[in-house]
């Protein structure tokens, strides 16, 4: 097995690498002056399983990995496994104003065209991958981070909205901490209350876990909201930490005490690895 790191991925695809037991392949990656986007995988790959790491945020690095995917191809591998941690565009996955693009599904069917299999991380709906032919596989970013958090025993986790109560709860198992799910609801034509369905949180210590962390928006105003109620502390998780310009600013200002995002966008809030859960993945199936 061989791994090929992305230009947008090269820790976690280290990472994988050394999980796996198997050497990295050097890739050449530069513009032209045009902007257009130049790759070469620059060892020969023939008749090996080859996985291809990278993440397709921002734009560029979709257009650099479908390329990648393809050099790899011509050099004659016996299987490609695309692992692709954090899948831009997963959000828009159906039509939600007639004429839209349901565009989870048109990236996914660019990038299964010259794979074998593609893996993806707390994709935003899982289904969505269901929507190619080839082999397909979610890992979970939970367990890991989780683990993270053990030696802070959060009394409870908390997710943002019920549709992420699956991912709480998972994290509530595996710390033996109580769970429940933000409600949102609109108090005044501008004002949007934000608390938990059912636990009262005062005096507690309180994990809030989501899919995205994107502008930070619906962490600061749980945050707020918890500590109003009495949170002894407020710790914010997430599998993919996108932290628009700003976001970190805004989250350290609402005083929670922990901000943890995993490796699947490579960052400065990346203290979680999702490499061995993606290497477990990986060696059931290649
Ligand atoms: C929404 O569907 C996602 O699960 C996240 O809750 C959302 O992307 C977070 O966005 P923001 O950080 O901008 O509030």
């Amino acid at each position: 097995m061989l791994v090929v790191p992305g230009p947008r991925s090269p820790l976690l695809a280290e990472r994988l690498a050394r999980e796996l037991g198997c050497p990295t392949v050097p890739v050449e990656d530069k513009r032209f002056p045009d902007g257009e986007v130049y790759v070469r995988v620059s060892k020969p790959v023939k008749g090996e399983d080859v996985v291809v790491v990278q993440t397709t945020w921002p734009n560029d690095a979709l257009i650099t990995l479908l390329l990648l995917e393809d050099a790899v191809r011509r050099l004659g591998p016996r299987t490609v496994s695309v692992v692709v941690p954090y899948f831009a565009y997963a959000r828009q996955d159906r039509v939600f104003h007639e004429g839209e693009s349901v565009s989870a599904e048109a990236m996914l069917a660019l990038l299964a065209a010259r794979a074998d299999r593609v893996v993806s991380v707390d994709m935003h709906r899982p289904a969505t991958l269901k929507t190619v032919g080839v082999d397909t596989l979610n890992v979970s970013a939970v367990p890991a981070i989780a683990e993270h958090f053990r030696a802070r025993q959060p009394h409870v986790v908390l997710a943002p909205d019920k549709n992420a109560l699956d991912r709480a709860q998972l994290a509530a198992n595996i710390l033996g901490a109580e769970v429940d799910h933000l409600v949102k609801k609109r108090v005044a034509p501008d004002v949007v209350d934000i608390q938990p369905h059912e636990l009262d949180v005062a005096h507690k210590r309180v994990l809030i876990i989501d899919d995205i962390i994107s502008t930070g928006g619906t962490m600061v105003r749980a945050t707020q909201e918890l500590k109003r109620q009495g949170a002894k502390t407020v710790s914010a998780a997430c599998t993919h930490g996108l932290f628009a310009p700003g976001a970190l600013d805004k989250l350290h200002a609402a005083g929670l005490e922990q901000i943890v995002a995993t490796d699947t966008i490579e960052g400065p809030a990346s203290a979680v690895t999702v490499a061995a859960e993606v290497a477990k993945a990986l060696k059931g199936r290649v």
